[in-house]
């Protein structure tokens, strides 16, 4: 069985600091530190990264395999990156795109998502709260293949 790799895209590090209107007053070493926690509790290997350069963030989805589950903020490149669209539907590594804003009550360019139509769903607009429910899906799904 593989593991659930929770990555995070562009100015998430900023967490904390950035915009707390919109995202919040939690850093993203705090909330990496809950996802890690739900995972312990489940006995499930995942790993949590952040990356502000959308090749390394490929690079990081090609390396998955379809046993992997991966949880997805991809911040801007939402909006523009078919290069991730197509990382995740060539490597098929089951997908929920999580955002912690509601992108659907913001700026219009952000109501769409490119990402959207090649993971299981969305989260959006949640807070914080959006990972720990796509970690306890990312779990069900796990232990749903686990069992076919
Ligand atoms: C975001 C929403 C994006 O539109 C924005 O560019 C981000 C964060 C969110 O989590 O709400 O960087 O993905």
């Amino acid at each position: 069985m593989g593991k659930i790799c929770v990555f995070h895209g562009p100015n998430l590090n900023l967490l904390g600091l950035r915009e707390p209107e919109h995202y919040g007053s939690q850093t993203l070493a705090e909330i990496n530190q809950e996802i890690l926690r739900i995972a312990k509790e489940a006995k499930i290997n995942t790993e949590c990264r952040q990356t502000n350069h959308e090749g390394v963030l490929i690079d990081w989805i090609q390396d998955l395999t379809a046993a992997d589950f991966l949880i997805l903020n991809p911040g801007a490149w939402t909006h523009t990156s078919y290069a991730i669209r197509d990382a995740i539907s060539g490597v098929k590594v089951p997908t929920v795109e999580v955002h912690l804003s509601n992108i659907h009550a913001r700026e219009a360019f952000r109501a769409n998502s490119v990402i959207a139509p090649v993971c299981i769903g969305q989260i959006s607009g949640l807070g914080a709260e959006g990972y720990g429910l796509a970690m306890r899906y990312a779990i069900a799904y796990k232990d749903r293949r686990a069992k076919e």
